[in-house]
């Protein structure tokens, strides 16, 4: 075998959200096949990074009053967790807001720049003229041109279906102030991705693509190729572009450079040579797995970037289909939002490898996971097959051979057929068919099962001078089950690693060359994997169902969070709480316990929002004195920014009363 040098990716997961089923699909499938190539001696390394820069991320630490720095962080953290947890193991996790990725991305830029294919033109945009900044499709609002739906955003209609652009919508808002967006004009860069057709139509071509993937790009070349937007204006979290103050690069520029810089960190830390690997002419291989709705930043702009800046382009791109939990989206109002953590804190991760393993193939179609085949397909092959092979043997080997394996090879056809299924099942494990090397080991679990099945061990047991058969049987059926633990363990390395524990052995190469153990001394058994219990997954739909309740943008007023204890007298002065005359009041469309306030407090009017249409109409309130708290950081909600809070007390529902003060006050007058 001959030792292939390979680097593997996996798309970099966005700082802005937890990892969540659908997530791991991807990584747990990239993480299969990087452990199969370890375990078949080729040096591999697997790379990853949080994808950290963009608005949206910008607005979320905005939104936690955090800096996006430190959101970033904490995220980071979180994501390195779940994957760990979920065997996911890279050789390195970066991050796209990282020196490295800096310098790569500037030089990119400025090797694509020298050669001529970026250029610069003004264009118009819709603008926030609150928050100052140019909205992208994703934050304007409105009501859609065709079916008339509330609050759809500016790229399509939720409701209808439609597409469109944000200039067709109705009455549209931006998503993040409220405020009407303006038209401004403003210089982009552009990439100039037509310099490359000639490039890209023969890479495409040239076997770096699934078939179904070439077909597609087949089309959007045919189609020609537009200028790729490359700039966004500040404010913006990312990299400024160099010679373009105020102007920063496009996330999905330094994205798929977060690849480079991820393994230029790891070769910083272990004395690789990056260019081995990155170079022209490089004769190392690189693969990128990812997601079917991220190919045409794969497939095109990212070969396209590396030829024109002197980069080597990957060997392939290997794209996966999409997550469905019972044959539906995941959703959030059903509970089958699943994050990772909360799967983790119910079920054993190496049931859902597994599960992921036996339905994943090489095409790019979806997968669902299917609850009920989960728990059968968990229990029948993993529980009911494979670790019942140990469970049938390992007894009799302690109690009546003290932990020592015969001395025989009492069926060495059946062995050998055990060890000449490897080149089969590499070969599936290889070209990413992960469902079909599944089905070849499970078949060969049956033929072990079988064979205990025919010999009766509990029945030679029995039997008087019947110990050399007993042991030999017992051992064969150890041995066989030691060649499968070898053949799953890309899929279930912690099962593989205890397997490795119970029998005494060192971490199991593929078995091309297995002998079979012979008066090997092996370890107490301890049980492997037990059952999937159903109600652990209710359990996780329960509590996905109870962390939207938690995340939803409940108005903050009425959310009783954990309390102080006491404050000190200087927390209690710096409240400026203030007598406020409701001027107007008003419904908010599309907020189920929104009320829209308009309120004097001598100085100026606010704009409050409180969720207070449980329990009050509109009418009930205008004109009406209140308290509210003056100093209060404004708050962007959904629906527009919120100046101060209106003080009120009650459980919630109908019983909210907001406070009103006795006659003889007036706005403005400050309350102490
Ligand atoms: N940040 C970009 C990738 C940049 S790569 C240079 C991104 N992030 S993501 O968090 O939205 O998705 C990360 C990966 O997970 C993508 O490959 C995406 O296709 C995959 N998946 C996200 N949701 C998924 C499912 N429901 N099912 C399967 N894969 C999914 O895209
Ligand atoms: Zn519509």
């Amino acid at each position: 075998m001959s030792n292939r040098k390979i680097l593997v990716t996996s798309a970099l997961p966005y700082a802005n959200g937890p990892i969540h089923l659908g997530h791991l699909v991807e990584y747990i499938q990239t993480d299969i096949w990087v452990r199969f190539q370890k375990q078949r001696g080729n040096l591999c390394y697997y790379v990853c990074a949080d994808d950290t820069h963009g608005t949206p991320i910008m607005l979320k630490a905005d939104r936690d009053g955090i800096t996006p720095e430190e959101l970033i962080a904490a995220v980071g953290k979180e994501h390195l967790a779940d994957f760990t947890e979920f065997g996911v193991a890279f050789d390195n996790y970066h991050s796209t807001h990282s020196e490295e990725n800096k310098i790569f991305s500037e030089l990119i830029y400025e090797r694509l720049r020298d050669a001529g294919h970026i250029s610069s033109r003004s264009i118009t945009q819709a603008y926030d003229p609150v928050k100052n900044m140019f909205l992208s499709d994703r934050f304007i609002k409105g009501e859609c041109p065709k079916c008339g739906a509330a609050d759809q955003y500016g790229d399509g209609c939720e409701v209808c279906g439609a597409t469109y652009s944000p200039t067709d919508l109705k009455n549209s808002v931006s998503a993040i102030s409220g405020a009407k967006p303006i038209d401004k004009d403003s210089v982009h860069y552009f990439f100039d991705l037509a310099n490359f057709t000639d490039m890209l139509r023969s890479w495409t071509n040239a076997g770096h693509l699934q078939p179904e993937v070439r077909n597609k790009l087949a089309e959007w070349l045919d189609g020609g190729l537009q200028q790729w937007d490359i700039s966004r204006d500040a404010p913006y979290f990312g990299f400024e572009i160099p010679d373009a103050p105020g102007k920063y690069f496009y996330v999905w520029l330094d994205a798929p450079v977060g690849y480079m810089a991820s393994f230029k960190n790891l070769c910083d830390k272990q004395g690789l040579d990056f260019n081995e690997f990155w170079g022209k002419g490089s004769n190392a291989e690189l693969y990128h797995f990812i997601g079917k709705d991220i190919i045409y930043f794969h497939a095109l702009f990212w070969p396209a970037m590396l030829t024109g800046a002197h980069f080597r382009t990957p060997s392939a791109i290997f794209a996966h289909g999409f997550l469905t939990v019972n044959g539906a989206k995941m959703s959030k109002s059903r509970g089958t939002f699943i994050k990772a953590r909360t799967y983790l804190e119910h079920l054993n991760p190496e049931y859902l490898r597994y599960y992921f393993a036996a339905k994943l193939s090489s095409s790019v179609d979806d997968l669902d996971l299917n609850f009920d085949d989960f728990t059968q397909r968990v229990n029948s092959d993993l529980v009911g097959k494979v670790v019942n092979i140990a469970s049938r043997c390992s007894g009799f080997i302690a109690k009546r051979f003290n932990n020592v394996l015969s001395e025989h090879n009492a069926e060495p056809g059946l062995f050998e057929e055990f060890v000449n299924a490897s080149q089969q099942i590499a070969d599936f494990y290889e070209a990413r068919e992960f469902g079909k090397a599944m089905r070849e080991i499970m078949a060969l679990a049956d033929k072990a099962n079988q064979y205990i099945d025919e010999k009766k061990p509990w029945l030679i047991a029995k039997e008087e001078g019947k110990d050399q058969e007993l042991h030999d049987v017992c051992s064969v059926g150890i041995n066989l089950f030691r060649l499968l633990a070898a053949y799953l363990s890309p899929v279930l390395p912690v099962l593989a690693a205890n397997t490795e524990e119970y029998l005494n052995l060192k971490p199991q190469t593929w078995p091309t060359q297995a002998t079979p153990l012979i008066a090997h001394t092996i370890n107490a058994f301890k049980p492997l994997m037990t059952r999937v219990e159903p109600d652990k997954i209710a359990a996780i739909i329960e509590a996905s169902k109870e962390n939207l309740e938690k995340t939803a943008d409940a108005p903050k007023a009425l959310n009783f969070e954990p309390i102080a204890d006491t404050i000190e007298f200087d927390d209690f002065a710096k409240l400026d709480l203030r007598i406020a005359k409701i001027i107007k009041a008003e419904h908010v469309e599309g907020a189920e316990k929104l009320l829209q306030l308009t309120v004097d407090i001598g100085d100026e009017t606010r704009n409050i929002f409180a969720g207070i249409k449980s329990a009050y109409a509109p009418e009930d309130l205008e004109g009406r004195l209140t308290l509210v708290i003056a100093n209060l950081a404004p708050r962007k909600m959904r629906f527009g920014v919120s100046e101060g809070m209106v003080l009120a007390a009650g459980p919630g529902g109908k019983d909210i009363w907001v406070l009103s003060p006795d006659e003889g006050a007036v706005a403005g007058m400050r309350v102490k």
